[in-house]
């Protein structure tokens, strides 16, 4: 049993294994340190479960720490397989496992595996055993100081780590796993898995669209893929359509590369993913400002977007509305969210938007020019910021930085996710600078019309005047045409 994992898996657990997951199981049986990037759905987490059970039946008195940059992650996916496996053992296994319980215990603390948050490393300390194992699932999005307490642990003779992901994030643990030395590290991307692999589906199908000629479909008309758990070709398609093979979330999620230039973008991919996977659980309070992306061109779409507190609520786009249907459908969301104020980019067409939103007395319409200038100064006195849109995008960045406190949640959605992730700053004159929306236009396939509006809804994060409005905030005297910090 200490020996074979992949055994335990298929014996115990009526797994069926494909070679990468088998390789994962024995790198940690042969390893100390095993680190794994992938893409979206091989089973990784799937298959850091199974390795939880293995270790902690195969070797008495041996403990488990688990983690993951999110609660979520930590209880809603590693736990809920590790829950799954532990009741559908074909031999009963023993030890103590409540409903929704992110503890198995053996004999008491003694012998038992545990998921800690990683909120605060000191959780880590004061486990000891000969065998334990340190499980560490989409490692990426994982801080320093946890990996440091991590290491504090990993003290006994028969010690394993295992860090597992999608490389969504540069220069951290995780990234640097790879090219130091002392670990095993492997790589999965998406045309190495069985979905590809059983058609013969490469890379280059993807790109020309031609495997849908390889794929066969069931009577049914759906595809028939061998294992439609995993990741499948028709979803490398739509991520191909939604963020194109240039952008951070296509090398991360289906590459299973870290992205090249990931240290330039603004905010992180795993930044991005921690907002929308604490989406569920955020509370919004407080009132709501639209945000009103409005289309330039032909192939772009207008975007409102709805901020309640440190909650986009929604994101919705609209394609060949002219400027007054636009603004009628502004009007609709406004009332309906009782919202205290839209943010409309007046660049272009906007200025249409906003003249039609300004006939209506009960709405709070300000329009943003974000190539304006910022009059955010450092200490010395001199620029920060490029222009309003450096600005704004900065400030978004600084909502998503799990290092802060009021963290914004993010609805899922790949298209938002593709916009956010895309824009690449510089420090050019001293200042920082972010990309033309063209430039990230270029890269993207397409107008960043969704990030656009939440960054637009975000443009009064820190304006005092319109947060302490002290009576009526819905009336017109109190408009700002201009931000002013
Ligand atoms: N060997 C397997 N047998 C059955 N189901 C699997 C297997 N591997 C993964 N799955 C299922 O496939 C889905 C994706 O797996 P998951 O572990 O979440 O992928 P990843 O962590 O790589 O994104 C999950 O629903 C998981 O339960
Ligand atoms: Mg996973």
């Amino acid at each position: 049993m200490q020996q074979d994992p992949a055994g335990v898996c298929v014996d115990l657990f009526g797994s069926d294994l494909w070679p990468d997951q088998q390789k994962i199981l024995e790198s940690v049986r042969d390893h100390p340190k095993t680190a794994w990037r992938s893409c979206h759905g091989i089973g990784k987490t799937y298959i850091a479960a199974r390795l939880v059970l293995w270790w902690l039946y195969s070797f008495p008195y041996s403990i488990v720490l688990t983690t993951a940059p999110t609660w979520r992650q930590v209880e809603d996916l590693l736990w809920k397989e590790i829950r799954a496996a532990h009741a559908h053992s074909r031999i009963p296994l023993g030890g103590h496992l409540p409903q929704r319980a992110t503890e198995l215990q053996i004999d008491g603390k003694n012998w038992a595996a545990i998921g800690l948050s990683t909120n605060d490393p000191n959780r880590f300390q004061g486990y000891h055993s000969e065998h334990l194992l340190v499980v560490v699932d989409e490692a990426a999005g994982v801080a320093e100081d946890i990996f440091e307490a991590i290491n504090g642990v990993l003290t006994s003779a028969h010690c394993r780590l295992i860090l597992i992901g999608n490389p969504t994030d540069i220069g951290g643990q995780f990234y640097r796993a790879f090219r130091t030395e002392g670990w095993n590290t492997g790589s999965t991307a998406a045309w190495q898995t069985p979905n590809f692999t059983h058609y013969g589906i490469t890379r280059e199908d993807i790109i020309s669209g031609e495997w849908q000629q390889k794929a066969k479909k069931k009577p049914n008309g759906d595809w028939d893929w061998p294992m439609p758990w995993l990741i499948t070709p028709a979803w490398a398609a739509n991520a191909l359509q939604e963020w194109g093979e240039h952008h951070p979330a296509w090398s991360a999620r289906v590459e299973g590369e870290f992205p090249e230039q990931g240290e330039y973008n603004v905010i992180p991919l795993s930044w991005i993913e921690q907002a929308q996977d604490r989406w569920p659980d955020t509370i919004s309070t407080g009132s709501v400002i639209l945000g009103v992306d409005v289309a330039r061109g032909g192939m772009d779409k207008s975007a409102i977007a709805a901020r309640q507190g440190k909650k986009i609520l929604w994101v919705k786009t609209y394609s060949g509305l002219d400027t007054q249907q636009l603004a009628g459908e502004v009007l609709k969301e406004y009332r309906a969210t009782n919202a205290m104020q839209v943010n409309v980019d007046v660049i272009g067409l906007g200025a249409g938007v906003v003249d039609e939103l300004n006939l209506h007395s009960d709405i709070n319409c300000r329009e943003i020019n974000v190539s304006s200038s910022s009059d955010v100064r450092d200490k010395d006195g001199n620029r920060v910021y490029q222009n309003l849109r450096a600005e704004l995008w900065w400030s978004l960045r600084q909502a998503l930085d799990p290092k802060g406190d009021e963290l914004l949640a993010l609805p899922k959605d790949g298209g938002l996710l593709g916009d956010l992730a895309a824009p690449r700053y510089s420090f050019a004159k001293g200042w920082i600078q972010i990309e033309d929306k063209e430039q990230t236009k270029k890269r993207l396939g397409r107008s960043p019309d969704e990030g656009d509006a939440v960054m637009l809804t975000y443009a009064p994060f820190k304006d005092a005047t319109v947060l302490r409005l002290p009576t009526k905030p819905m009336v017109k005297q109190y408009r700002i045409e201009r931000i002013s910090w």
